[in-house]
C-alpha cells in the first residue's frame, strides 16, 4: 500500500492533514502520529476491524491490549465505569500527559482492544498533534507505539517510516518527541493503586496524589523466574535491537575497564561492538559505535535518546552492545526498565 507521509508545519497546510487523517481513521484505516511520549499507531477504538489491523501491522500478539486515547475528560465515562475520587484526583494532577490509567471497562469497548480483559487502558495525551487528531476525527483512538512488535518504540518520524512505510495508510510527521519512553501505567481498577509500567510520571509524584502506590513486582523481576506482569505487554522481550545487549554495572572506572576489555575480545573474534554511555564517559571508550545518551545528571535526556540509540546499533549492524547503567531517580527508572528488558536481564556486576 502507498503510505501518505505528511508533515505538520504550518496552520494552513495542517488543517488538510488532520482532515485526511480523520477521514482515514473514520473509514477504519491506520494513522501514525506523534504524542509527547513516543509515536503512536492509531485506529478507531470502537471499530473491531480497525483495531485488528493494528495487530497485523505491528505483528503484535492478540493478548496484548491497546491504550485508548481521548482528548476530553468528559468522555471518560463513555469508556470506563467506577470512576472514583482517586481517578478524579489523578486526572486533575496528570492529564493531559504521559499517564495511562487502567479502569473497569464500559461494555461498548470491543474485547479485541482489551485482549479479553474486563479493564481498559485510557490516556489523554498532551501533544497538540495527538489532541487535535482525536478532536477533529471525533473518535477515540486506540494506539500502541508505532513500531513493529519487539523493536524499540519510535521517538522520531523516521523510525515510524522505517517500520511502517507501505504497511499503514498515513504517517503524520512532526519533531522528535519530548519524553522518549512510553507513559507510566497505573492500575486504578483495584483497591490499591499499582504501577504496571514505569514512565515519566514517577511513583513519588503519584504518591503525592494517591497516598501509597505499589509497583507490580514483575517490573523488577525476571519473567523467566515465573513472575507474570499484570500489563500483558510487559511480559514480552521488548525494545531489543538485533544485537545481544549486556549491561555492565559497578564503579565507574571498573565499568569502563571491563567494557573496553570485553569490546577488544569481541573485536578480536571479528565481531562488531556498540557501546552505550553517558556523555561524561564518551571519550573513554573505543568501539565500532560509541553512543552517548546524554549526561548522567540529565535523566530526561537519557529517556529521550535511549530508543534512538538502540535503533542506531541495528542500523550499524553491531553484534554486541555493552551499556553502562543509568541513574534512576526520576524518569531514569523507566530508562533502566526498558534497557534491562532490551538486555533480556543480562547484567554483569563488576
Ligand atoms: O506512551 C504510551 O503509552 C504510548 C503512546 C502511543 O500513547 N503507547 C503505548 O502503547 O506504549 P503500547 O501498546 O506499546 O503499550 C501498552 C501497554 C502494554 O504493555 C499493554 O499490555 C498495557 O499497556 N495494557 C493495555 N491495556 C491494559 C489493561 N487493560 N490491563 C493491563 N495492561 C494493559
Ligand atoms: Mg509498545
Amino acid at each position: 500500500m502507498d503510505t501518505i507521509i505528511a508533515k505538520i508545519q504550518n496552520k494552513d497546510s495542517d488543517e488538510a492533514i488532520y482532515m485526511k487523517a480523520a477521514q482515514i481513521l473514520k473509514n477504519g484505516g491506520l494513522v501514525a502520529f506523534p504524542t509527547e511520549t513516543v509515536y503512536g499507531l492509531g485506529a478507531n477504538a470502537l471499530d473491531e476491524m480497525a483495531s485488528a489491523k493494528i495487530y497485523a501491522a505491528k505483528r503484535r500478539p492478540s493478548d496484548n491490549p491497546l491504550i485508548v486515547h481521548i482528548a476530553d475528560v468528559a468522555d471518560l465515562d463513555k469508556l470506563a465505569v467506577d470512576i472514583d475520587d482517586r481517578v478524579k484526583k489523578t486526572i486533575k494532577a496528570f492529564w493531559p500527559g504521559p499517564l495511562t490509567m487502567i479502569l473497569k471497562k464500559n461494555q461498548c469497548i470491543p474485547d479485541s482492544i482489551t485482549g479479553g480483559l474486563d479493564t481498559v487502558a485510557i490516556r489523554m495525551p498532551s501533544h497538540f498533534v495527538a489532541a487535535n487528531l482525536i478532536k477533529k476525527s471525533k473518535i477515540f483512538i486506540a494506539a500502541p507505539s508505532a513500531n513493529i512488535s519487539g523493536r524499540p518504540s519510535p521517538t522520531r518520524a523516521k523510525h515510524v517510516i522505517e517500520d511502517m512505510n507501505g504497511i499503514i495508510d498515513m504517517i503524520i510527521e512532526h519533531d522528535e518527541v519530548d519524553i522518549g519512553v512510553e507513559s507510566t501505567i497505573i492500575d486504578l481498577s483495584v483497591d490499591k493503586p499499582v504501577i504496571l509500567r514505569p514512565g515519566y510520571i514517577t511513583k513519588a509524584q503519584l504518591e503525592q496524589v494517591l497516598g501509597e502506590v505499589f509497583v507490580d513486582p514483575a517490573i523488577q523481576g525476571n519473567i523467566a523466574d515465573g513472575v507474570i506482569p499484570k500489563a500483558p505487554g510487559m511480559k514480552y522481550k521488548h525494545y531489543a535491537p538485533k544485537a545481544k545487549v549486556i549491561i555492565v554495572d559497578g564503579k565507574d572506572n571498573d565499568v569502563i575497564d571491563v567494557i573496553n576489555c570485553l569490546t577488544k575480545d569481541k573485536q578480536l573474534e571479528g565481531l562488531k561492538v556498540g557501546i552505550m554511555t553517558c556523555s561524561e564517559n564518551m571519550k573513554k571508550y573505543k568501539a565500532d559505535v560509541v553512543f552517548d545518551i546524554g549526561s548522567r545528571y540529565d535523566e530526561a535526556s537519557n529517556a529521550r535518546t535511549l530508543f534512538e540509540a538502540l535503533r542506531l546499533f541495528d542500523e550499524k549492524k553491531v553484534d554486541y552492545v555493552y551499556s553502562e547503567s543509568f541513574p534512576t531517580n526520576n524518569v531514569g527508572a523507566a530508562v533502566m526498565n526498558r534497557l534491562i528488558k532490551a538486555a533480556g536481564h543480562t547484567i554483569l556486576h563488576v
